[in-house]
């Protein structure tokens, strides 16, 4: 029996007296493609830190493949497969596209970055960081700086960087926040092709049609609850959800 890639149990936190996650409980097994929605301040932030590391929860217990990570740091975290885009992988604006996601590869195997960017700049490891760009659509942007490259390449070398991590699973925190519709459904169908190559994904999006197009899963958050559990379509028809959150236009799209 295999254990879940990601366990959540009674997760709480609190600041100043308000619960920002409050008794969230689920779990995600290899390969799920899960979307975590809900309206602004639900949460989703939060969890996703008490995900990583990042905070500590007042109460509740994180579980990796089965281990209990609660208490444990977020590079022991990402040692053990969890990798995330925006806290931990914002790309070096003046490195180039294929050191940064050396760099990131690095990072998982020493506490020292630059020394790692030094100690992994061997062939097979820009072969593999090649690879990783290939994967995410930038080949043929490896010497480009970071920095030069358009918004929607800079978040596609966001989750190069993630997976270099060699991860488990990846936390995606609104991976299409500044995207136009064009772009967003192109780097939807990018992560949609690194979950079908076996990574777990946890996708915090506000683009909804994008999330309901791409997730077999939706856990919708209100006030730090978890109110709806389910596939898109289901979730969708759901009262609680409907007044908590969506608008009934929405419904064409879990229709689909
Ligand atoms: N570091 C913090 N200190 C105080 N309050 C916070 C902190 N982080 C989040 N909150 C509060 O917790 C709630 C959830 O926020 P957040 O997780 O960012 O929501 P979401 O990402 O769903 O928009 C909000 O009420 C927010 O104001
Ligand atoms: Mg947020």
């Amino acid at each position: 029996m295999n254990a879940p890639v990601l366990a959540l149990h009674n997760l709480a936190i609190s600041f100043g007296g308000v619960a920002a996650v409050d008794e969230v409980s689920f779990a995600l097994a290899a390969g799920d493609f899960v979307g975590l929605i809900g309206p602004n301040g639900a949460g989703k932030t939060t969890l996703i830190r008490l995900i990583s590391g990042i905070l500590t929860p007042d109460s509740g217990r994180v579980e990796l493949l089965g281990e209990d990570v609660t208490r444990r740091s977020t590079a022991m975290r990402v040692r053990r497969g969890i990798a995330l885009t925006h806290q931990i992988v914002r790309p070096f604006r003046t490195m180039s596209v294929l050191d940064n996601v050396v760099l990131a590869a690095g990072h998982k195997r020493t506490v020292d970055p630059l020394r790692a960017l030094i100690q992994t700049g061997r062939a097979t490891e820009r072969e593999h960081a090649v690879s990783i760009l290939r994967q995410v659509g930038l080949a043929g942007a490896e010497s480009k700086l970071a920095g030069s490259l358009p918004l929607g390449q800079l978040k596609r070398l966001e989750i190069a960087r993630a997976l270099a991590l060699d991860p488990r699973i990846v936390l995606l925190d609104e991976p299409l926040a500044g995207l136009n519709n064009s772009e967003a459904a192109e780097q939807i169908d990018m992560i949609t092709q690194v979950n079908a190559d076996g990574v777990t994904i946890l996708l915090v999006e506000h683009n909804l049609e994008e999330v309901i197009r791409a997730c077999r899963r939706l856990i919708v958050l209100a006030n730090g609850r978890v109110i709806g559990d389910g596939s898109p379509r289901d979730v969708m028809r759901q009262d609680g959800v409907r007044a908590a959150y969506l608008g009934e236009s929405v419904e064409t799209h879990a229709e689909n």
